[in-house]
């Protein structure tokens, strides 16, 4: 294992509270079971997300001062848009506040009922999004061979796309959606041959490719460390291939973009663009600003050039085969290859007496809670599992992996050392962590804001809860 340290010194901290067990034990009870509920005031490491949670850089604050606060034709956004455009080659560049808004107006704008969007895996905000247009989400991923780990476990199945567009089929599909990394599969990357092919499909029959660009660097940079083609090229350079094989994106910039708020809508078909920016208009605000301060474009301009920095992208691919290397010898199940963003661990290896509808990866995520106030976030059967049709147990998610990820420039080794001390002692007590039955839920989304009561009794009970309405 490569020896790494954080590529960055600390110039602002802030002190982490460490709730004792008494105290833990109430905050999630409280909390419904839901780790979403509890306060991160109860929280010792907060590896819920990626999302929102970065450090910015000293130069990102500066930044902020400069900011132009003008409703209309802001300089910040044409700082922002110059960056945009240089790194995606996209001519129309809309400002949003976060990803699911850019997701919500651009699908809203391209698909009509009874269209399909097909992708390598849609993120639950996005598959929200494609169902709220009226068309449906369908996910291909690359079918994984169980013997040894696959350098770009985020492919799209080629095979099966070509089937579907050449089939009965083919001409609902509207758009593919490549998700860079596959945030939902396990982190994992796309490779630059998988776009191209997606690209020449898409072509062939008229489709529109898109990119969910949310961790674009993170794939660029782990493009350069697998795919010996592109071994000597810097991961900027393998993000411009990217972005110039699809026909847009759009991207949360909570992530990538090293921004604690943010989001963007990137074009090159000027129609698709005018309707996204009427839309934009109606539910955000005025082009220029898109729902954000001129201050937070300006800190985005300025991340999404620090992003693609080759030390600091190392860093991130290091860390997290650090970490997971760690897990791993303390007897925890690991998605691998790690990628950058986050460790997944298989919940359903680790907690097999726990069965699908009783929520395993739940079950795992609030132990590690109740061990030593860690907090992840479960992407198993809560996230990703259907309400049967027909009443009784839940669909199932296709895995149930409980997802420790890690904020941008936020923790340090000796932080996620601590961290795999309280999971190698949940491990040590795996056969007596419960399950969970869900007492309350939404009707999309739920995992944010259901309310779970432990269940170690496993039945095939249904669950019977109503949605919150
Ligand atoms: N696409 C992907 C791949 C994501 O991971 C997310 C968010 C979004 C879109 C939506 O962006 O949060 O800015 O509205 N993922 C977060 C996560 C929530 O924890 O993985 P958003």
């Amino acid at each position: 294992m490569p020896a790494f340290m954080e590529p960055f010194r600390i110039k602002a901290v802030e002190p982490i509270p460490f709730p004792v067990p008494l105290e833990r034990r109430r905050a999630l009870a409280d909390a419904g079971y839901n780790l979403f509920r509890v306060p991160a005031r109860a929280i010792t490491i907060d590896l819920l997300t990626d999302s929102g949670t970065s450090a910015m850089s000293a130069a990102q604050w500066s930044a902020l001062l400069s900011g132009d606060e003008s409703y209309a034709g802001a300089a910040s956004f044409e700082r922002f848009e110059a960056v945009v455009r240089e790194l995606t080659g996209y001519d129309h560049v809309i400002p949003v506040h976060q990803g699911r808004a850019a997701e919500r107006i651009l699908l809203g704008s391209l698909l009509q009922p009874g269209d399909v969007s097909v992708s390598n895996t849609h993120f639950d905000t996005t598959r929200a999004s494609v169902e709220a247009a009226g068309a449906s989400a369908l996910d291909l991923p690359v079918d994984l061979p169980a013997a040894a780990p696959a350098p770009f476990g985020g492919d799209i199945s080629l095979p099966q796309l070509q089937n579907l567009l050449q089939g009965p089929d083919g001409s609902s599909v509207r758009c593919v959606i490549l998700t860079i990394t596959n945030n939902a599969g396990g982190g994992q990357p796309v490779s630059l041959d998988n776009i191209a092919a997606t690209r020449e499909l898409c072509d062939r029959h008229g489709v529109t490719l898109l990119l969910d660009a949310s961790r674009f660097a993170e794939n660029a940079y782990l493009v350069t460390e697998r795919d010996p083609g592109h071994a000597g090229r810097s991961p900027r350079d393998v993000a411009e291939m990217t972005f110039a094989l699809a026909d847009g994106c759009w991207a949360s910039l909570k992530k990538d973009g090293i921004g604690n708020i943010g989001g963007m809508i990137g074009l090159r078909d000027a129609g698709l663009a005018r309707r996204c920016r009427e839309q934009l208009i109606a539910v955000e605000g005025f082009p220029t600003y898109g729902g954000l301060a001129g201050r937070d474009l300006d800190a985005l301009a300025r991340g999404l050039q620090e992003v693609t920095d080759p030390d600091y992208l190392r860093y991130r691919a290091q860390s997290a085969r650090w970490f997971g290397a760690q897990l791993l010898d303390a007897g925890i199940p690991i998605l691998e290859p790690t990628g950058c963003h986050a460790v997944y661990v298989d919940a359903a290896v680790l907690l097999p007496h726990v069965p699908p509808h009783r929520l395993p990866a739940t079950a795992l995520a609030n132990e590690l809670y109740l061990a030593g106030a860690v907090r992840v976030s479960e992407l198993g059967t809560l996230v990703f599992g259907r309400r049967s049709p027909h009443g009784g147990p839940d669909i199932p998610a296709p895995r149930e992996l409980v997802r420790f990820a890690l904020p941008r420039r936020v923790y340090t080794k000796s932080h996620l050392e601590y961290v795999v001390e309280v999971a190698a002692s949940v491990a040590a007590k795996a056969a007596d962590v419960p399950g969970y039955r869900i007492v309350e839920q939404a009707a999309t989304l739920r995992h944010f804001t259901a309310v779970l009561t432990p269940d170690a009794s496993g039945d095939d009970e249904e669950t019977s809860s109503e949605p919150l309405g």
